[in-house]
């Protein structure tokens, strides 16, 4: 794992946070009968479900001889090895070595890398840390329907800046009427009031976009957002009439994917409105973040050189928390 300074963190994403479930897919994306390739904290995996319907995740480097066991398939509850039909049971363990028939006492380290998954809310779940007996429970907010509904609607996608900057950009309310001025005509500059506060692992932060009338807010006027962080990696908040949420996973120290579910509180067409949001999302709004993200990340502008202003308060929360968080993951695991 590498050490680099902590300027350099906005750019480089040098470090995961540790022990803790990152969202890295969604549930229905791994099937029964083949396993689903994942490039997820640099490394190649391969997710496959196990006879019981259990999710398993194993690395993709076939213990053998290397070759690519996310091309395999699933056979018996086991991932079959498409290079010499050699399998792996969900929890790593070799179970068939075809080559040499069924006496060969198969050696316990020709087994697969595991990591620790689970399926829950229509995503899976990966455990980045130490292994444990118990594992909590993946962080889900109130409110947030935990699967595909008529009023929800999931969508996933990735963006080639590293988490940090995803992560910035989906804690940012000011940005909006700006970057995303296409898809919210008329929204107020202004965001007033607004507040940002830590507890415990959660930021959360609340304001108002409204006209800039140089008048106290009236209380009423402008659009309210909400934005909350589970820190690291898991945006949720809300707006009028909906709620959303935003998971995120560094595929590697450059790239992120995204999972975001939307979900409208709107009678009868909340689940077209929802797919609409989806689509939007995709195709409209995070393209523009995605444009200043790229810039952000090119620019290599470190974080002690941005000029942050009150607005930006969760985003300075989120590293405020960062830092803190791995100067005790540095003390924890002596430094090689
Ligand atoms: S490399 Fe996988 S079975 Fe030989
Ligand atoms: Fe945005």
């Amino acid at each position: 794992m590498r050490h680099e300074p902590l300027t350099q963190i906005r750019r480089d994403h040098a470090e995961t946070i540790e022990d803790t479930w990152y969202a890295v897919a969604r549930a229905r994306a791994v099937p029964r009968a083949r396993p689903l390739a994942l490039r997820r904290f640099g490394r190649d995996l391969a997710l496959f479900r196990g006879a019981d319907g259990r999710i398993a995740a194993v690395d993709a480097a076939c213990p053998h001889r290397g070759a690519d066991l996310a091309a395999g398939r699933v056979v018996d509850g086991a991932l079959q090895c498409p290079y010499h039909g050699f399998r792996f049971a969900p929890d790593g363990r070799c179970v068939a070595a075809p080559c040499e028939g069924r006496a060969f006492r198969i050696p316990a380290e020709l087994a697969a890398r595991t990591w620790p998954v689970r399926e829950a809310h229509g995503f899976v779940w990966l455990w980045w840390g130490a292994p444990r007996d118990v594992y909590p429970e993946p962080f889900w907010p109130d409110g947030m329907p935990d699967r595909e509904g008529w009023r929800t609607a999931t969508g996933a996608l990735e963006w080639d800046v590293p988490l940090t900057l995803a992560i910035e950009s989906n804690l940012d309310i000011h940005h909006t009427p700006f970057a995303h001025r296409r898809v919210t005509p008329g929204l107020g500059h202004r965001l007033d009031p607004y507040e940002a506060r830590l507890d415990g692992d959660t930021i959360y932060s609340g304001g108002t976009l409204r006209r800039d009338d140089e008048r106290p807010w009236d209380g009423r006027s402008g659009l309210g957002i909400t934005l909350n962080c589970h820190f690291p990696a898991l945006i949720f908040g809300e707006f009028r009439g909906g709620r959303l949420l935003v998971a995120m996973a560094p595929i590697d120290v450059t790239r992120t994917a995204l999972l975001f579910r939307y979900h409208l509180d709107v009678p009868v067409i909340g689940g077209l409105l929802a797919r609409l949001a989806v689509w939007s999302e995709l195709r409209l709004v995070q393209p523009d973040d995605l444009a200043q993200q790229r810039a952000a990340a090119r620019s290599g502008l470190p974080l002690h050189a941005c000029r942050f202003v009150p607005s930006d308060r969760a985003i300075v929360l989120w590293y405020s928390l960062y830092r803190r968080r791995l100067a005790a993951q540095r003390a924890a695991v002596p430094r090689s």
